[in-house]
This record gives C-alpha cells, sequence and structure tokens, in this order.
C-alpha cells in the first residue's frame, strides 16, 4: 500500500500521547521527521516512534522534499505562522483545533492552502468514534425522526498553571469553550447533519484566576428549529462529569456517556418510541425499554491520520476540512460574544 511520508509540528500533550501512538498503527504512514522547539521532546518522540529526523525548528522539518504532510500539534498561537510556512513549502497540512487564534486567521490559512494548492484537514477526530458513526447512521435513518433537542458535554479539572499557553486566551483563543466545546458543537452537527444558525451562550472564569474561560453553556437553533446545548468546562473534577452526549427527536433518544473522550468508549443507549402510542396523561416514562449500542470499537487517531492520508493519495478532500473548522470556531466566537453583549447572534 501507498504511503504517506509525514511530519510532526510539536511533540507535546496531543501528539506524544494520541496522535503519534494512532499514528504508528495507521496503515498508510511513513514518519519521517519529527519537531518541537524543546529539542528533548522531539529527540524522545523520534526515537520511540522510529522518525527519520529530530529538529528544533520548523524551517529544517519543512525542508525536506520527501515529506508530503505535515500534522501541526503545536500551541494555538504558532499554528497561523507554522501552516502558512507548510502551504508554502507545498505540503498537505493537518491542523490541530482550533485551527488558529481567530477564525480571521483559519481563513487564512484556509486561502493559503488553496492558493498553494495543498490539502487542509482539521483535528475534529472524535467524528471517527465508531459510536459516533452509528448515531450518524441511527439519526440519518430516521429512526429517531425529526430531530428537536440536544445537548453534548465535555470537561476537565484543569487548575492554574503558570505561564501555560492554553490557560492564556490571547495564546489561545479562548479557553473550556475554544479548546473543548468545540469537539462538542462539531459533534453535534456531525451526528444530526444539522447547522447552527443562530447562537447565544455564557462563558467566564469561576474558579480559577486564568483569563481563559473556565466555565461556559450555549444554545445553538439549528437550521431544522432544533435547539442544541453545549457546556464545556475546566473546573469539574474528571471523574465528576460523564461528558454526556445526548440526542431527542419526534421519535426517540440517543443517550450517550463517555464517548466524547479521546479514547473509543462508553455507553450509548437508544430509546425508539412506537408511532402508535397516543397522548399518555400519566406521562408513564418505563413502558419502552432502551437498547444499548454494541459498535466494534477503533482508535479514532489512527482512522483521522488514514483519511487524511488517503485524501493525499487519492487526491480526494479531507473528510473534515478547513470549512468545517472555521465553522465551529465562528460558533464559538459568537458565543462568547453572546456573553460579553448580552445577544443572540446569526450565524455569518
Ligand atoms: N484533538 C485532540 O484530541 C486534542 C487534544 C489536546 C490538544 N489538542 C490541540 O493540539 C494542539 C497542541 O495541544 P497540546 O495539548 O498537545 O499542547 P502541549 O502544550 O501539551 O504541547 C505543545 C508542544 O508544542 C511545543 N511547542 C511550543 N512552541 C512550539 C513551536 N513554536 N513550534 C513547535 N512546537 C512548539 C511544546 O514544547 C510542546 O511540546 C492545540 O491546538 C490543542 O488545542 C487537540
Amino acid at each position: 500500500m501507498n504511503k504517506v511520508k509525514w511530519g510532526v509540528i510539536g511533540c507535546g500533550g496531543i501528539a506524544d500521547r494520541r496522535t503519534l501512538p494512532g499514528m504508528m498503527l495507521a496503515d498508510n504512514v511513513e514518519l519521517i521527521a519529527v519537531m518541537d522547539t524543546n529539542k528533548e521532546a522531539a529527540e524522545r518522540c523520534k526515537e520511540k516512534y522510529n522518525a527519520k529526523y529530530a529538529f528544533d525548528n520548523y524551517e529544517e522539518l519543512l525542508a525536506l522534499d520527501e515529506i508530503q504532510a505535515v500534522y501541526i500539534a503545536s500551541p494555538v498561537f504558532c499554528h497561523k505562522e507554522q501552516a502558512f510556512a507548510a502551504a508554502k513549502a507545498k505540503k498537505h497540512i493537518l491542523i490541530e483545533k482550533p485551527m488558529a487564534l481567530t477564525s480571521e486567521e483559519s481563513v487564512e490559512i484556509l486561502d493559503a492552502c488553496k492558493k498553494e494548492g495543498v490539502k487542509l484537514g482539521v483535528g475534529l477526530m472524535m467524528r471517527f468514534a465508531a459510536y459516533h458513526q452509528e448515531m450518524k447512521k441511527l439519526v440519518s435513518d430516521g429512526k429517531l425522526g425529526d430531530i428537536v433537542s440536544m445537548r453534548a458535554q465535555l470537561t476537565c479539572w484543569y487548575p492554574d498553571i503558570p505561564g501555560n499557553w492554553r490557560q492564556n486566551k490571547d495564546l489561545s483563543g479562548g479557553g473550556a469553550l475554544m479548546d473543548m466545546g468545540i469537539h462538542c458543537i462539531d459533534l453535534l452537527q456531525y451526528i444530526t447533519g444539522l447547522k447552527a444558525v443562530e447562537v447565544t451562550g455564557f462563558a467566564g472564569t469561576q474558579t480559577f484566576s486564568y483569563n481563559a474561560d473556565d466555565s461556559s453553556a450555549i444554545v445553538m437553533k439549528m437550521d431544522n428549529g432544533a435547539f442544541a446545548m453545549v457546556d464545556a468546562n475546566f473546573n469539574i473534577p474528571d471523574a465528576a462529569a460523564k461528558c454526556k452526549l445526548e440526542i431527542y427527536g419526534t421519535k426517540g433518544s440517543i443517550m450517550a456517556e463517555g464517548t466524547i473522550s479521546q479514547v473509543e468508549g462508553g455507553d450509548v443507549s437508544v430509546l425508539i418510541s412506537d408511532d402508535s402510542l397516543g397522548y399518555d396523561a400519566a406521562q408513564n416514562r418505563d413502558e419502552l425499554v432502551p437498547v444499548k449500542l454494541d459498535v466494534e470499537l477503533g482508535n479514532m487517531y489512527t482512522k483521522e491520520i488514514e483519511s487524511f492520508g488517503n485524501a493525499v493519495l487519492n487526491g480526494t478532500a479531507p473528510e473534515i476540512t478547513g470549512e468545517d473548522g472555521i465553522n465551529v470556531q465562528k460558533i464559538v466566537e459568537n458565543a462568547y460574544k453572546a456573553s460579553e453583549t448580552k445577544i443572540i447572534s446569526e450565524l455569518k
């Protein structure tokens, strides 16, 4: 099988913990070089994942002719400069979410990739989880009827860490909502095929002393009239929240815990209501028994890398595009604006 020759920019948390291990399981990958401004991190990943080269600057990595695609997993404030340089060097780009500090910058990245004729994919890898794929199928097969309501939650415990880039909104583009809520927004749109048309929300810093939001809740009106809620927090102990995903339609529901995660797993119940049921004044909720969804679990990072690699090898569009990344970033920005101005805004 043909393989894509990869370079990795940023060998920190997500690259070393998830994406590089996932990459090693992909069948269309050859890892050529890794780069991190922390040379030790680059050297460590070179040894661990059997790359040919380790660099402490992206220029040397991009100068390697053999590299066809780069995975950008550096802090968000570095993304624009590195994506511009990679596009100019004619490397296809898989970039981590959020694509850049602002949606304007993300649009500039997409334009640069178009101009240079390279592909741009975005690391919204939770779409590839088998449970999410199966949920999407249930919804598109009409099993839930018309979608009327949904909610997605992603939280973690993220106390003050002095000097941390993610806790400084000028370096990260935003806190819990931009960092984690963005996955939830993307999943709700992806699974249901609906698009947000209006957004409002709240974001604030309630528990910690950093300037990025540690608490957020947003509401979206979708293009079929359904309402969707997303909550993302940095101030809930990891074990205390189950990262719920709930989708309700006129014929039933999907209720999931733990599927919104970096590791495939969780627990999903599906309840399909009988069309012949009339109005029940007693509102008996026990008549129907939910069915547990059964899927074959995999590695969403492996699937993400294989999918982008196939787009490169086959000359097709990436499954998760720059436009997708810009869309969810705009929703987050509209919610931040709503939190300040107390208005509901249309998504443009
Ligand atoms: N999709 C996911 O599952 C997921 C999960 C976590 C983070 N992310 C995203 O991945 C990106 C990185 O996040 P992280 O949690 O790995 O951050 P991190 O801070 O753990 O790691 C970042 C790494 O980049 C290095 N670095 C700093 N400046 C650099 C530069 N100029 N060039 C190259 N490397 C540089 C640091 O030394 C560090 O090793 C962010 O965009 C983040 O939102 C995605």
